[in-house]
């Protein structure tokens, strides 16, 4: 038989993957493995969905998304990002951010460009780059700079094979926020070296401080026509098995995506992009509830983290992951996470699975209720102390 196709056999498997079946079937464990919202989705999404069949609506919608569903997102990107987006021309609906992601590189890269990407960094970045045919360019994110870009390294990562610039803000897996003086540098960077930015920013609404403040690259000046930004309903309205997000962009890079979703999925499932439009119409009250519940878990887990000897964290602004200091275990952030599994019965993630820039890292997150907050940081500290 003829060879399959070389890029995609050379698309590694989730590195994170083998703690996740490894937590299958443990009893007991308290799980700060997850990357979505313990929350269900609210009543009156699920009810829209519902009605939504009822009408009929479950035919195929334009490749671009309902018209209605793009003109409230576009409503919200105004009020929540600072930015003006036309809804006809600028968005596209797309299977989650993760769709968006693809599409954005698949729309922006030819084959050997190369994508500069902060790392740790969220796992699928990686072989959605190669995907697009194109080389990630990973730059270290340090702990001892808040885990946001240093000025120097970024600059020193760019080639003249640098197509664009990926930036994930809040971060998963690091929890941190770039601050707008930070962006706004980013930003010069990119129109000097005439790059595209890529903003992921999926995790905006899990801002936990008064004193910080999201703020998109793309509302900068002269920002909007090199960026891409990709946004999600998974985590922002606890539907992540909708599966529905968006890209925002200038019109010529949407009509590229819109080709590609004509050949991928056709269109996004219809009573899901109802759902979604329910969700922004809907009261958005419940939603600051939920962020003051992670905000409470996140500042119980932090504290609790930094008071076991040998463990500690910089303080998360944003998203719901905790990125924790393992080195003075003396163990990898693999054994770390392997034997806090199968000693302490409780999960986590090891660094390494974000990158090799990752290890000497677990990652936790906190979509569990405080009780099990509080049962895990006994268990890791137990643990910790039996080392
Ligand atoms: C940083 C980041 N970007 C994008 C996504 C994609 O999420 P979804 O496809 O559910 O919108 C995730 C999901 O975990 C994520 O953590």
């Amino acid at each position: 038989m003829k060879d399959l196709s070389a890029k995609m056999l050379d698309v590694p498997w989730s590195a994170i993957r083998k703690i996740f079946n490894m937590c299958i079937g443990v009893d007991d464990l308290v799980k700060f493995t997850l990357g979505e919202p313990d929350f269900l989705t609210a009543p009156h999404i699920v009810e829209a969905a519902h009605q939504a069949m009822l009408r009929g609506e479950m035919k195929y919608t334009s490749n671009r998304g309902v018209a209605e569903l793009r003109q409230a997102i576009s409503k919200m990107a105004k009020l929540k990002k600072k930015v003006d987006l036309d809804p006809e021309t600028e968005i596209i609906v797309s299977n989650g951010g993760m769709q968006a992601l693809m599409m954005s590189m698949n729309a922006v890269c030819n084959p050997g460009d190369e994508i500069i990407i902060g790392a740790p960094y969220f796992t699928n970045y990686l072989g959605q780059a190669l995907m697009a045919g194109a080389v990630p360019k990973f730059v270290q994110l340090h702990e001892k700079n808040a885990f946001i870009f240093d000025m120097d390294d970024l600059k020193a990562a760019i080639t003249d094979k640098t197509k664009a610039i990926l930036i994930n803000s809040p971060s998963n897996p690091l929890g941190s926020i770039i601050d707008k003086g930070t962006l706004q540098k980013i930003a010069d960077l990119a129109k000097e070296h005439d790059l595209y930015v890529i903003t992921d920013e999926v995790y905006q609404d899990y801002v936990y401080d008064p004193d910080v403040e999201f703020c998109s690259i793309a509302s900068l000046e002269g920002m909007k026509e090199r960026t891409i930004i990709v946004d999600s309903f998974s985590k922002a309205y606890a539907m992540t098995g909708w599966r529905v997000g968006y890209a925002a962009a200038p019109a010529h890079i949407i009509d590229l995506m819109v080709k590609q979703q004509e050949g991928m999925a056709s269109c996004v499932n219809a009573p899901a992009q109802y759902a979604a439009l329910a969700a922004l119409e809907g009261s958005q009250d419940i939603y600051k509830e939920m962020i003051q519940t992670f905000k409470r878990r996140r500042d119980l887990l932090f504290e609790g983290i930094n008071k076991i000897d040998k463990l500690s964290c910089v303080k998360p602004k944003g998203a719901f992951y905790l990125f924790v200091n393992i080195t003075k275990t003396g163990l990898s952030s693999d054994e770390f996470a392997v034997r806090l599994l199968r000693e302490a019965k409780v999960g986590v993630v090891p660094g390494s699975g974000f990158g090799e820039e990752g290890e000497g890292y677990v990652r936790m997150s906190y979509v569990v209720s405080e009780a099990d907050v509080a049962k895990g940081l006994e268990r890791i500290k137990a643990f910790v102390e039996s080392l």
